[in-house]
């Protein structure tokens, strides 16, 4: 069961995070171009709406994750509380920046008002932080410092 678990909350995390961390990181520079042809619009948009559906899809991962966990009885150990906090913070980050961000970007665009570089350059910041969030816990996930579960 713990292996059956841990397949889905591994495939969660490829399927849901990696598509949003794409999608994510071609927004900017996409809002950029989208400034100088119409055309490009279309494009922001549909990378606005994977990271929106991807980002739901990703609560998958801490819900497989938490099940994991309480299966492997590892809830209480010391990489995965920093883990969980991690991934909350990223998950914040998410919700409270870079999603409405990126809408706010796209009604200017949709406006035709001008995008000031320093929007797209601050989105572009907050993106980093999550990617870099994530890739920490990833990290974490298979290092497992302190651990003796296990390699
Ligand atoms: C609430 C958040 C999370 C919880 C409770 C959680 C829980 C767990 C648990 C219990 C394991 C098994 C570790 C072991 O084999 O001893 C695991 C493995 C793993 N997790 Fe998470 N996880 C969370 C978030 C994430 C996130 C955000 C990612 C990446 C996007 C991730 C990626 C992985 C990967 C790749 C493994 C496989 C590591 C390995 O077996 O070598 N997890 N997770």
């Amino acid at each position: 069961m713990t292996k059956f678990l841990l397949s889905l909350h591994v495939l969660a995390a490829i399927v849901a995070i990696g598509p949003v961390t794409v999608a994510a990181s071609m927004f900017p520079p996409a809002v950029r171009r989208a400034g100088a042809d119409v055309a490009g619009v279309g494009a922001v948009r549909l990378l606005h709406r994977i990271c929106r559906v991807y980002s739901g899809l990703g609560l998958a991962v801490p819900l497989f994750g938490f099940a994991t966990a309480a299966a492997m009885g590892v809830l209480g150990n010391a990489w995965l509380i920093a883990s969980i906090t991690m991934t909350t913070v990223a998950a914040g980050v998410l919700i409270a920046f870079v999603l409405p961000r990126q809408d706010e970007l796209l009604g200017q665009l949709d406006a035709e008002q001008p995008v000031e570089r320093s929007s797209t350059a601050q989105l572009a910041m907050f993106t980093g932080i999550f990617n870099l969030l994530w890739a920490t816990v990833t990290v974490l996930m298979i290092v497992r410092p302190g651990s003796t579960t296990g390699a």
